[in-house]
């Protein structure tokens, strides 16, 4: 079939060399795909390489600390795919015999493993021909067969899944479907995809009908919501106290700096009067240092507005609970923080 021939062929001679593409060990490829989910393989490759050192197999990664799993994971955001894939090693070690099922069926019981990376791993790994959809597939089917259906909308879903295992090569369902996907990373990009020299130019409904610009049809979806968060320095030479997000949140099981969130921006005296400021400061007076400028973090349904606020209190005069402890600086370098506080903490020198 023309699809499937072109798109193969052209992948032969134009794929990538990936370190996962070099294995056929499902936990291998089951990794590489989280990773590879909303990060950029430029990306990928480095932290890819650290996560495989590091827990090489499905057992050391459900016997590793989540601490230490998220560590690993500090910079490459959307934090629970590392929660989620120890969770999923942990189910594996606990139910299967430690076996990755072989089934796409059987790998979505899996916890943490969705539709796409089920159907990446179980065509990759065990050659089941089932399509693995991401925003590239979507995308070169978009284009080449004229789908106009929302691509996030459920009936676009169930459209452009039924043309996907349609047109799968059962033969090697596996290098189909990252044919597919290399093809729309490289070729048939967003923006200026090379019309000029692709391979599947004489039967494209998009370039045919001079739709290429405006395929796939992506609904608009909500604006994002913006939140305020207010983080409080409390260091001195040694210490720093820090909070660990518990709560079903962004950033769920990282660390932090006390904080009081608003919805609107607040300044330091508002901050005062909440009962937020209390919780963290009791009674004591408290003078503020300095004020950093607003940062912006942006995540995909959410503006995250940031400052930092250093103050006098010293960590060892504050009240320590479930959330707030005390770290010596060498200890507090080991966790887990979210990438905004990183960049902070290596801006001001804090540790
Ligand atoms: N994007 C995510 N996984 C991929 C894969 N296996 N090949 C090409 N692009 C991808």
């Amino acid at each position: 079939m023309f699809f499937r021939n072109k798109i193969t062929y052209w992948y032969e001679n134009n794929r990538r060399d990936l370190p996962w593409r070099r294995t056929a060990d499902p936990y291998n490829i089951w990794i590489s795909e989280v990773i590879l989910q909303q990060t950029r393989i430029n990306q990928g490759i480095n932290y890819y390489y650290r996560f495989i050192e590091l827990f090489p197999t499905v057992e050391k990664l459900a016997k590793a600390d989540e601490e230490l799993v998220l560590k690993v994971w500090q910079g490459l955001g959307y934090y629970s795919r590392a929660r989620n894939l120890r969770q999923g090693a942990i189910d594996v070690v606990n139910n299967y015999n430690g076996k990755i099922p072989t089934s796409y069926k059987e790998l979505l019981k899996i916890k943490g493993i969705g539709e796409y990376t089920a159907a990446a791993i179980a065509s990759i790994a065990f050659n089941e021909p089932v399509a693995a959809i991401d925003g590239n597939v979507f995308r070169v089917l978009s284009r080449f067969l004229g789908i106009s259906e929302a691509i996030n909308s459920t009936r676009g879903k169930i459209v452009f899944r039924q043309k996907a295992n349609e047109l799968m090569d059962i033969h090697q369902p596996g290098t189909y479907n990252q044919a597919v996907m290399e093809f729309g990373a490289l070729a048939c990009t967003p923006k200026k995809p090379d019309c000029d020299n692709c391979p599947l130019a004489s039967h494209c409904f998009a370039l045919k009908n001079k739709l290429v610009e405006q395929l796939p049809v992506k609904l608009p979806k909500n604006s994002k919501r913006t939140r305020f968060f207010s983080y409080f320095i409390i260091i001195d030479n040694e210490s720093i106290l820090l909070n660990k997000r518990t709560q079903n949140d962004i950033w769920k099981n990282m660390f932090d700096f006390p904080c009081i969130e608003t919805n609107i921006e607040a300044s330091p005296e508002k901050l005062t009067e909440t009962s937020e400021w209390l919780q963290i400061f009791g009674a004591k007076k408290v003078e503020i240092n300095k004020i950093s400028k607003n940062i912006t973090h942006l995540l995909t349904h959410q503006k995250i507005v940031i400052q930092f606020i250093h103050v006098s209190a010293k960590p060892s005069e504050m009240a320590v609970n479930k959330q707030f402890s005390i770290y010596n600086k060498s200890e507090a370098q080991k966790l887990p923080c979210p990438k905004p506080i990183v960049i902070y903490i290596e801006k001001e020198n804090l540790f």
